[in-house]
């Protein structure tokens, strides 16, 4: 019956063959100190558009355990997962927070994967350099320069935060004692940049009302310059020199940035508007 209706109209045939094919599979990661549960808008959103595709939220380190070091939480989400990364009719991902950040050192470290689409909802993905009111309330007294102290010593590198944090007045100790983020922006081998580039479409949510990524633009690849005023990701070192293919990517129109106000942190997952702008329309 709908191949009759469909005989004569290519658009027509063109949409069954989609339906057909169905979506690609997708994978949600939370972010620190979270878990699951408050990523539910996200799949019952994708699911209201995309109905039948299946949407796994990645039920992994969550709450305390989210603080494990950024390399182990790789390799264990690799290991569970890393089989459906390369599944040949492609994959999407989605990361909140420092979700957003995790996805991009797995994308960067799998070879061979076929991840079609990364979507970061506020990632510090330049790094976090400041303190959140939330966690003034629970370490009174930290201070950016105590923090850059504590987080590059080998045990702090141990935890999550520690791995992305950048203290841009401090760039060669960041250099010499960052076990994570360093690597991620100046990687070591070529395969980084390889695997980052195959992306074909990359999604980048903040704004300037974000109480917990600091600078905000971090969530859009932009950062601090020793001065701490903050460029966009165009005027970075990493970018320019494009060491791991972000001005790859971005040059081929592959990067869209999203800025909406007035969201605090813990709002972007729940967003039905911003789900359907910046990440629905990206997925197939
Ligand atoms: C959905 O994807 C997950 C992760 O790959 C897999 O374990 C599960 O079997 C899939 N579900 C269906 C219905 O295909
Ligand atoms: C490159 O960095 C990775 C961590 O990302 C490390 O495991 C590896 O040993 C390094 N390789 C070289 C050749 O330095």
């Amino acid at each position: 019956m709908l191949l009759a209706i469909c005989y004569r109209s290519l658009a027509c045939l063109i949409l069954l063959t989609t339906l057909a094919r169905g979506y690609k599979p997708v994978f949600v990661m939370h972010g620190i100190f979270d878990s699951p549960a408050s990523m539910q808008i996200i799949k019952k959103t994708i699911l209201h558009h995309q109905p039948d595709t299946n949407v796994t939220i990645i039920d992994m380190f969550n709450n305390f355990d989210s603080t494990v070091s950024m390399w182990k939480q790789t390799e264990a989400i690799r290991k569970k997962y890393g089989a459906d990364f390369k599944n040949p009719s492609g994959v999407h991902l989605i990361g909140y927070s420092q979700g957003g950040i995790l996805l991009r050192g797995l994308i960067q470290t799998t070879n061979d994967h076929n991840i079609h689409t990364l979507s970061c909802l506020s990632s510090p993905l330049m790094g976090e350099f400041g303190i959140p009111l939330i966690a003034q309330k629970y370490v009174p007294g930290l201070t950016l320069e105590i923090a850059t102290e504590v987080f590059y010593t080998p045990e702090w590198q141990e935890f999550s935060v520690a791995n992305y944090w950048n203290d841009p007045t401090q760039h060669d100790k960041f250099l010499k004692d960052s076990r994570y983020l360093a690597l991620l922006n100046y990687p070591n081998s070529t395969k980084d940049r390889d695997n980052f580039i195959k992306l074909k479409h990359i999604s980048l949510v903040g704004g300037p009302n974000d109480d917990v990524i600091l600078p905000w633009g971090s969530s859009h690849f932009g950062f601090y310059d020793a001065d701490l005023n903050v460029h966009p990701m165009e005027e970075l070192d990493v970018y320019q020199e494009d060491t791991f293919g972000l001005k790859t990517l971005n040059k081929l129109g592959k990067i869209n940035k999203f800025t909406y106000k007035n969201i605090f942190h813990t709002s972007w997952p729940k967003s039905v508007k911003i789900i359907e702008e910046s990440i629905i329309p990206y997925l197939d």
